[in-house]
């Protein structure tokens, strides 16, 4: 592994706002924010009280949104920036990227946004249900093969998980350069009958573009797909969605088409730098 990776890996164990694959976390996380903006630190995460949703508090509750397979966290920051009031959370399994966000956090004193090195299938192990308001899913990896299509972030099995801690009415919000998860993600919307909030194959191309969706992220600047549009989505996971139906999404999906000249470059494995 390379010098400037372990640096990082080292700096984000000694940061207060990045947390490895912590333990009891779920109902804590307004508790959480609210040590990070003031002390004490170290945090105990053992002490920090449990908000469960439906109990009053004396205190607010402030909404929590997630930033899954954040990169190096771009709209996690720069959604804190916009909504002080507001806490944010960006997961990713890669600490080396995470790092940069957390350090800009850091060097900026955002005290509403943090991070969380996990597998986004392990989610569930770190909210309770109803703690998130929203998630941001952003130039995620499309993986285009038909046998990787259970990895796709938008597919219902991560649905499935992303419910049980989402509030009824939450947003998921998808950006993404590949046409071929825009597709993909619209036609599992449409099967399982979703509520579709806005859609747009040219999100820049838009008048009056909400300023939450002119964030950049990294991924975003390397236009690794070559479509030059952006797309977004807004929806709500707002249905059942019975395991029975994932076999006619089987189906629909093996008709789509994969050309070369969009997202077929990732599979080709052009990889960016860190
Ligand atoms: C293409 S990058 C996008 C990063 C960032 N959102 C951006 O737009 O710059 C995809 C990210 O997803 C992360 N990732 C992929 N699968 C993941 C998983 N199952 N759990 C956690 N992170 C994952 C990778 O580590 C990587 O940082």
């Amino acid at each position: 592994m390379g010098q400037k990776k372990l640096i990082k890996f080292a700096a984000i164990k000694e940061y207060e706002n990045v947390l490895e694959y912590p333990q009891g976390m779920p109902g804590k996380w307004n508790s959480f924010f609210e040590n990070l903006a003031i002390g004490p630190y170290p945090i105990s995460l053992d002490d920090l009280a449990v908000v469960k949703s439906h109990t009053p508090t004396q205190t607010p509750v402030k909404p929590l949104t997630l930033e899954l397979a954040c990169g190096r966290g771009e709209y996690a920051v720069g959604l804190a920036r916009m909504f002080p009031d507001q806490n944010f959370l960006g997961l990713d399994v890669k600490g080396n990227r995470i790092w940069k966000g957390a350090s800009i956090a850091n060097k900026e004193v955002i005290k509403n946004v943090a991070f969380v090195r996990t597998q986004i299938e392990q989610a569930i192990q770190y909210f309770s249900k109803e703690e998130v308001n929203e998630i941001w899913i952003t130039f995620p990896d499309p993986q285009l093969r038909l046998s990787k299509a259970k990895k796709r972030l938008t597919h219902p099995q991560f649905l499935r998980l992303y419910q049980q801690f989402l509030k009824p009415g939450g947003s998921v919000h998808l950006k993404t350069d590949s046409p071929n998860l825009f597709e993909f993600t619209m036609a599992v919307i449409k099967l399982f009958d979703l509520t579709l909030v806005k859609q747009s194959e040219d999100i820049y191309g838009e008048q009056n573009i909400d300023p939450r969706c002119a964030i950049k992220t990294y991924y975003e600047g390397l236009n690794i797909a070559g479509s030059n549009r952006i797309h977004y989505i807004e929806f709500k996971i707002d249905k059942e969605l019975p395991k029975a139906k994932d076999e006619i999404l089987k189906e629909i999906i093996a008709a789509f088409e994969v050309t070369e000249t969009h997202d077929a470059k990732r599979e080709r494995g052009i990889k960016p730098i860190n």
